[in-house]
């Protein structure tokens, strides 16, 4: 993938673990933890896409917080409360992969600029990077938050170019969500779809460049 000016990362199951919040709290929330957690993830991404078809946009902690409220209340645990709490806490401090880390020392020392495209409004993402140690990786932190609708409106995509005042094909973007990839890749952008699931293809529009398994591969397949 030769030519790219910018990598731009999914935050989100791409960079970080979502399923590590659930983790954390596995002892207290019990044997319904498994199941929590992925309703959870597909409810807090249903409400963003019905938000966005009702033309309602809420910033993405409200959504998650109110994707997990539902979710809590469908496995029999308190709606509300201490659990509830400490489950939103852990989103602030969710897990990086285990190799984001070396990826993004590897392509940062190599001066490929980097950004965040995320649903997380901006407060949400400022804390994860924060708190992980990687804030420093970052030349830009953009959220859907300056446009009002979520992923995958092409107004979100458009944020990049406009950041950095580049084409959609100098972009190389990676995502770990199917859907988000190829909304990417019908935007214009190169899209490596981070395949961690090993998930079968989507019936979308927009053609992903590749796929990749992690994101350890990313620097030989963009630095020259
Ligand atoms: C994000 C979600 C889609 O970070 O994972 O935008």
């Amino acid at each position: 993938m030769k030519g790219i000016k910018v990598c731009v990362f999914d935050a989100y199951g791409t960079l970080f673990d979502f399923n590590s919040a659930v983790a954390r709290h596995r002892a207290e929330i019990g044997p319904q933890a498994d199941r929590l957690a992925q309703m959870w993830r597909e409810k807090q991404i249903g409400y963003t896409w019905w938000r966005s078809v009702m033309g309602k946009y809420s910033p993405f902690w409200q959504v998650t917080s109110e994707a997990l409220s539902h979710c809590l209340q469908s496995c029999d645990l308190p709606r509300e409360g201490a659990l509830h709490q400490k489950l939103m806490q852990a989103y602030l401090v969710l897990d990086p992969f285990p190799e984001v880390a070396s990826t993004l020392d590897a392509l940062h020392a190599a001066e490929m600029p980097l950004a965040i495209l995320s649903n997380g409004n901006p407060e949400m993402l400022e804390a994860v990077v924060r708190n992980t140690g990687l804030a420093g990786y970052f030349n830009a932190l953009l959220s859907v938050d300056a446009v009002g609708v979520f992923k995958p409106d092409p107004r979100v995509y458009r944020l990049v170019t406009d950041h950095f005042s580049v084409v959609p094909a100098d972009v190389c973007f990676l995502s770990s969500n199917g859907w988000d990839a190829h909304a990417a890749a019908s935007f214009g952008f190169r899209t490596l779809w981070v395949n961690r699931a090993s998930a079968a293809p989507e019936g979308l529009p927009g053609k992903p460049s590749g796929e990749l398994r992690t994101l350890a591969e990313l620097p030989t397949l963009v630095l020259p």
